[in-house]
């Protein structure tokens, strides 16, 4: 779907987020939400804070999977993911702290894989995602799946792309700030979700978006595998779509 700005687009996604939200309140059911970082869905984020504080709508039954975390960074870094999340959205909805997850990014190295294994089962026992949200990289990556990443691959401690780690160093004030590894849902875990919605804002994403969505399958470009979803939907500004 393109449209002529994120924030139509965002509408869009947040009216999905909405019903999905009110139907399992009144079904007494748990609304499992995967959610990205990155400058992309803050203004999603917006749009859902903007209904929760005067439209009602409630966050009381959701419960939330990020995607991804960089690896060595505790919850108070300011680059963390835990913190983009408290501070782009959890802190201004009524959602319980205890049902938002955030991959571990402190998990000693011997310790990650159980970690990562753990993160899944606590997906699987509150029955799978319903919506996830994606942003995309440069690289063709979703989450931290860069390029390699097969469309089997599973949460797991992986290493980041040079293009992600400068695209990422104006953040952290130098490249060389930028963490070398992160812990992220794999593609194949990303590929389970009910119903997916890939955001892309702007002219940067234009040349990567068509070659997810007109190029084949490859592990060069991960986000590509997102074409075998039977409810994947590209929400792009007109921008982002000048490539297609
Ligand atoms: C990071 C995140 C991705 C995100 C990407 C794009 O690498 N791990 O989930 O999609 O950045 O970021 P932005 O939305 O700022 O362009």
């Amino acid at each position: 779907r393109i449209y002529p700005g994120a924030d139509q687009a965002c509408a869009h996604v947040a009216d999905a987020i909405d019903k999905l939200l009110r139907t399992r309140q009144q079904e007494g059911r748990p609304a499992v939400l995967g959610l990205a970082t990155g400058s992309t869905p803050v203004r999603l984020y917006r749009e859902l804070i903007r209904r929760h504080r005067e439209e009602g709508l409630s966050f009381a039954h959701a419960v939330t999977f990020n995607l991804d975390e960089y690896y060595g960074l505790d919850g108070s870094h300011p680059e963390s993911y835990r913190r983009f999340m408290q501070e782009q959205l959890f802190d201004h909805i009524d959602i319980d702290p205890a049902n938002t997850h955030v991959p571990d990014g402190t998990a000693a190295r011997e310790q990650v894989f159980d970690a990562c294994q753990s993160y899944e089962d606590a997906i699987a026992q509150v029955g799978g995602i319903d919506i996830q949200i994606l942003g995309i990289g440069r690289t063709g990556h979703i989450g931290f799946n860069e390029p390699g990443s097969g469309p089997e691959s599973r949460t797991r401690l992986v290493t980041l792309d040079a293009l992600t780690r400068r695209d990422a160093a104006r953040d952290f004030l130098g490249e060389e700030n930028v963490p070398r590894h992160a812990i992220t849902m794999g593609v194949g875990s990303i590929l389970e979700a009910r119903q997916i919605f890939l955001l892309a804002w702007g002219e940067s994403k234009a040349t990567i978006v068509a070659e997810t969505v007109e190029g084949e399958q490859r592990l060069a470009v991960p986000a590509s595998f997102l074409q075998r979803h039977k409810a994947c939907t590209f929400c792009l500004d007109a921008a982002a779509a000048s490539h297609l």
